[in-house]
């Protein structure tokens, strides 16, 4: 039975003293055992963030790695190296990423495969643009994303995966996806899940929606059948906002 998960993507924000400010504001919060939180701070506060976090159950993660191991690539930080302070999760293929970066599903796929050799959990991020959305053709896109970096995995590789889709239009922007077209598309994604593997991986892939979550349209969202949390942005930066959000998965 899949759980659900709210995580939020703290990008570039926050310096030491802040980051140390959040997580203690962040971790009396107590939440029903099928509920995991995660945080994604960056990468220079994820050993802080792993220690103050230990013994509680505020999970941490990357916002990014290296598809390599090792080698001749100035500023980078490779999977090895988060693995050895004690982070075993990454987000990977934000959209900002992929805008400002040049990341590709075929890049992707590389960083998802080098990511599960060191059994890390991926929260993939995927979704369509504005114009795809306006021509029509989201269906699509989305299909060609997921195939592309994801349907090489083995099944047991899935069990490692978790999805977020993220429209990019609704990014950063206030306009969020109604929960009916989130619900639309999260079913249609179980769906390819399910006609690629079989429908037991598929209804047990989280599927999180991201864009624009804040507390007064959370719910909403959460409560579609086929959402199963968020990946929260700017809400995630205020203590409060973010604990009115996973109260409300
Ligand atoms: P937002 O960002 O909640 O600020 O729209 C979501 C994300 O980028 O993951």
């Amino acid at each position: 039975m899949r759980k659900k998960i709210v995580a939020g993507n703290w990008k570039m924000n926050n310096n030491k003293g802040e980051t140390a400010e959040l997580i203690q504001a962040l971790k009396p919060l107590s939440f029903s055992p099928d509920i995991r939180v995660m945080i994604a701070p960056a990468f220079t506060h994820l050993a802080q963030a792993e220690k103050l976090t230990q013994g509680g159950r505020l999970e941490v993660l990357a916002q990014n790695m290296n598809a390599s191991d090792s080698g001749a690539f100035t500023g980078e930080i490779s999977a090895g190296m988060l693995y050895s302070i004690g982070i075993n999760k990454v987000i990977l293929g934000h959209s900002e990423r992929r805008a400002y970066y040049n990341e590709t599903d075929s890049s992707l796929k590389k960083k998802v495969e080098t990511a599960l050799t060191h059994n890390m959990e991926v929260v993939f991020c995927f979704g369509e643009e504005l114009e795809d959305r306006k021509a029509g053709n989201y269906f699509e896109v989305i299909q060609t994303q997921l195939e592309t970096a994801l349907f090489d995995l083995t099944p047991s590789e899935w069990s490692k995966i978790i999805l977020a889709y993220e429209p990019v239009w609704a990014i950063g922007t206030g306009e969020t996806a109604s929960p009916q077209q989130a619900q639309e598309m999260h079913a249609f994604i179980r769906g390819l899940i399910a006609l690629k593997y079989d429908q037991v991986l598929a209804d047990d892939v989280c599927i999180l929606y991201g864009g624009s979550v804040k507390p007064a349209n959370a719910s909403a969202i959460f409560s579609m059948r086929d959402v199963d949390g968020g990946l929260i942005g700017g809400a995630a930066l205020k203590a409060e906002d973010f604990m009115a959000i996973i109260q409300s998965v």
